[in-house]
């Protein structure tokens, strides 16, 4: 019976987790606490830093002292590490990196005075991915694969998983990376590498895979194992310009690593049941949060099922190596089954927030058939329950949610939250009616799959179609999520859809909102945009503690703010300075001038498909 605090602080997405007893007590990133996307650059001279405010959260959560931590599970091997050498300066500074890895016990007793360096046990960069996937799934014995950008000196692990014990069977080393591969696409096309591969992954949508048979050659595979050549992209597309703007060149390319990628784990996957016989493949490591990836391995590998952890990039190796060491103590994990890891705040602290932004809020008494009427009347509604989401994907605890049904709402939330116009927007729905809606991996209550939205469907729920047919899921099961789920069953009711809009609250460039005062901070960029309607809404939990993941749970809600059925006009005198601007009625209410739209999002998704010279069927 351990109590195991685990910790990511080597690359980026510093992160920590607490397991006792064999149970996820809590798990966070440190971006949330910093408000810094990532955390931290992953150069060697950041490889001190430790997520201090995020240990310290998990630890309080938890109710653990310093002297009660039986053991820090570090996500990162010294003795696989390279050798720190006479001279740091060698090899881009990677000497470096080592020799600070070799010190974290000492850095992790400055954060945690009176911590014995002892417990520090370094856990395999991989082991700890790998533990954050087979450990927290739902199967037991089963398959595991790894797909990163690196590790200590490896890219890639597979292996087989009896009793909780990893035996792996395949490794790949540097330089050869699936996941790098990805990052210097990303980087080329203009877009920040090891942080911006998903919009690399939306803009594949737009292109065709032109280069395909070119990166047959460059990246190859062989069994368990992959090489991958250097790859000068500027033979396909001049060095893009990222956000600032992309052509039919740098959509070619995205499709063509998209696919290349797609292949190459799908062959691996191939392999790992071909030697294994395991009916289920788990998966982690950053290039396991490519979704478009993961639906062709769950639909054409041999795989009966796949579990991806949610939080699928380094921050997840704070988990991972917490489980590991909690297994190797002899404790019986269990597997989590919600990703609502992170902070929570009660009633209390939620009014403190909104008055200090002198944001006025009611009670109503039925909140879903409320946060519907807003829904329904086409406001959005910021939407703040409970603890916040382990992982980068919004999951209904911080989201911002909109009506689906409306096609602009796609160019509006982008707008709103200040991003590309060709990225997408994701629906969530109700888990007994999504095959009745979409094709693809069943249930997804992570986000981590793609699904086809069915033909009949696609023009009742226009906003979150992507131009390639496709949609990335949530599905809400009322016995994990009751709120959400009466939500959607109110909104139903209103629009004859069971779907809503669910993007996560924040701006673009900034980690997902994780208080009430980041709710209200990220909610203030809506003013500035030439979106007027935009009624922001708080709900949150009575309770600021839920059970320890492995355990259902139920709980009451508050809603705070004012939405379109609130029509008091919002003039000066009406309405304060800071509610105006953050609560903004719907359509038809007050809130200020309304101007319209520059362009309807049908007119501009036309726009993008004749830039790249075709229909693609969305
Ligand atoms: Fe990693």
């Amino acid at each position: 019976m351990a109590t195991v605090l685990g910790v990511n602080g080597v690359f980026h997405d510093p992160a920590a987790a607490v397991v006792a007893d064999g149970v996820i007590r809590a798990a966070a990133e440190e971006e949330r606490f910093t408000r810094r996307k990532h955390g931290k650059t992953p150069v060697p001279f950041s490889t001190w830093e430790l997520p201090e405010q995020a240990i310290a959260w998990c630890l309080a959560e938890a109710g653990v002292d310093v002297d009660a931590i039986d053991a820090v599970a570090y996500s990162y091997s010294p003795d696989l590490a390279r050798e720190v050498g006479h001279d740091v300066t060698t090899d881009d500074w990677e000497s470096l990196r080592s020799l600070f890895v070799q010190r974290a016990p000492r850095f992790l007793r400055t954060v945690l005075p009176g911590l014995d360096p002892a417990v520090v046990r370094f856990v395999p960069h991989h082991r700890a991915h790998a533990a954050s996937s087979y450990l927290a799934a739902p199967y037991g014995d089963c398959a595991t694969m790894v797909v990163d950008g690196r590790g200590e000196r490896g890219s890639f692990l597979a292996g087989r998983v009896r009793d909780g014990d990893l035996d792996v069977l395949s490794t790949v080393d540097l330089p050869h990376s699936l996941g790098l591969m990805y990052e210097t696409a990303t980087e080329h096309l203009g877009f920040r590498r090891s942080s911006d591969e998903y919009k690399v992954m939306a803009l594949a949508a737009y292109g065709e895979p032109a280069h395909l048979d070119t990166l047959r050659e460059l990246v190859r595979v062989d069994g368990g194992a992959f090489t991958t050549a250097p790859i000068d992209w500027s033979r396909f597309a001049p060095p893009g310009r990222g956000e600032d703007g992309w052509t039919r060149a740098d959509a070619d390319l995205a499709a063509s690593v998209q696919r290349r990628l797609e292949e190459a784990l799908l062959e691996l996957a191939g392999w790992l049941h071909d030697v294994t016989g395991e009916h289920a493949l788990t998966m982690a490591g950053g290039v396991a949060l490519n979704c478009v990836a993961n639906t062709r391995i769950a639909e054409e590998s041999p795989f009966d099922a796949v579990w991806v952890q949610p939080a699928a990039g380094d921050a997840g190796t704070a988990l991972g190596a917490a489980l590991h060491v909690a297994h190797e103590l002899g404790d019986t994990v269990t597997p989590m089954t919600t990703a609502a890891l992170g902070r929570a705040w009660d009633d209390d602290a939620v009014a403190a927030a909104l008055e200090v932004a002198d944001v006025p809020y009611t009670r109503p008494a039925d909140l879903a058939a409320a946060v519907a009427d807003v829904l329904a009347a086409d406001g959005l509604v910021a939407w703040v329950q409970g603890r916040s989401e382990w992982g980068p994907r919004a999951l209904g605890h911080r989201s911002l949610l909109a009506n689906p049904a409306r096609a602009e709402n796609l160019v509006r939330l982008n707008d709103v939250k200040g991003r590309e116009q060709f990225r997408p927007v994701a629906p969530m729905v109700l888990a007994e009616r999504a095959a009745e809606i979409f094709e693809g991996p069943l249930p997804s209550p992570y986000m981590l799959f793609t699904h086809r939205v069915k033909p009949e469907w696609r023009d009742r729920i226009p906003a979150v179609v992507h131009v390639d047919g496709t949609a990335r899921i949530q599905t809400v099961d009322a016995r994990d999520q009751p709120l959400l789920a009466a939500m959607l069953r109110a909104l139903e009711a209103r629009t004859g859809v069971p779907v809503c809009v669910n993007t996560s609250l924040n701006t673009g460039g900034r980690p997902m909102v994780d208080s009430p005062r980041d709710a209200s901070s990220a909610s203030a960029p809506a003013r500035s945009t030439r979106w007027r309607s935009v009624a922001v809404w708080f709900a949150a939990d009575r309770s600021s503690r839920r059970p320890p993941s492995g355990t259902r749970h139920d709980h009451g809600t508050v809603v705070r703010g004012r939405g379109a059925d609130d029509r008091t006009p919002a003039g000066p005198s009406a309405a304060p300075r800071v509610d105006r601007a953050l609560l903004g009625a719907g359509p038809g209410g007050g809130g200020g001038r309304r101007r319209p739209p520059r362009r309807a999002a049908a007119t501009r998704r036309e726009s993008l498909r004749r830039r790249c010279g075709g229909d693609r069927g969305a």
